[in-house]
């Protein structure tokens, strides 16, 4: 069983598209799949889970699309924080949430705030994230440590680039999913992804359920890791 599964949520567009709604219905329907599927992870024992639900270069989508995710997200959090209370699952955000606006923001900080010691699962929500952008600012930290003496150039390890990134004690996820059939990372984990077993599936999110997931799962067992290794 994999500890850490991270997805990338996509095709909510195209699933709107097929059935002749608007996208944002495909996001509302999406916002579904993330309640069935964070209760899979709940059963199935997966530890943390991490959904790619904003990246940062989808602020150029149109105005009205970024409202409607945005309102979705608050929406969400407004009727799915008893849950994760219940759960005892904690809430967390990767990414630039300085950016985000003010109303989601806040509501974001008061459920971290609130669910930050609870250890029975993590739901990690990537928004406004680019992984490049992560990487950049992980480097800006490891120079000024540098710089400030506090840490020496021959010093500098794998870990020391983990550690400064946004979620340092969560361990890379070991499996990563993509709806909707498209082989792409999209700036998404790049460094975190390393040894991650990857499954696309051509379901698109919205259609992405318990079954899927545990069909993912299926495939994921089946699987011999190897990092290297002859074995
Ligand atoms: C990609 O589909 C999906 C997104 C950009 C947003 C993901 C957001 C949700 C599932 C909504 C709720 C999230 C939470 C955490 C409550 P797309 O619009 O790129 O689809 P397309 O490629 O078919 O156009």
């Amino acid at each position: 069983m994999p500890s850490h599964v991270a997805i990338i949520m996509d095709g909510n567009g195209r699933w709107a598209k097929q059935r002749g709604l608007p996208r944002i219905k495909g996001h509302e329907t999406g916002a579904e799949s993330v309640r069935a599927v964070l209760r899979a992870c709940k059963k199935a024992g997966v530890h943390y889970l991490t959904l790619y639900a904003f990246s940062m270069e989808n602020w150029i989508r149109p105005k009205e699309e970024i409202a409607g995710l945005m309102s979705l997200l608050s929406r969400f959090l407004r009727k799915n924080a008893h849950e994760l209370h219940e759960n005892n699952i904690r809430l967390r955000v990767i990414g630039r949430i300085e950016d985000l606006p003010a109303p989601v923001r806040k509501e974001l900080l008061r459920v971290i705030d609130e669910t930050k010691d609870y250890d029975e699962g993590q739901l990690i929500l990537a928004l406004s994230y680019g992984s490049r952008a992560e990487l950049v600012e992980a480097v800006k930290k490891i120079a000024g440590e540098v710089k400030d003496g506090s840490l020496s150039v021959e010093d500098i390890a794998e870990e020391t680039i983990s550690q400064h990134l946004y979620a340092p004690d969560v361990p890379d996820p070991d499996l990563m999913i993509r709806t909707s059939g498209e082989m792409r990372l999209s700036n998404f984990l790049l460094w975190q992804l390393s040894y991650a077993e990857l499954y696309v599936t051509d379901v698109f999110w919205p259609d992405f359920r318990e079954e899927q997931f545990a069909q993912a799962l299926e495939s994921y067992a089946r699987r011999h890791r190897r990092f290297g290794d002859v074995k």
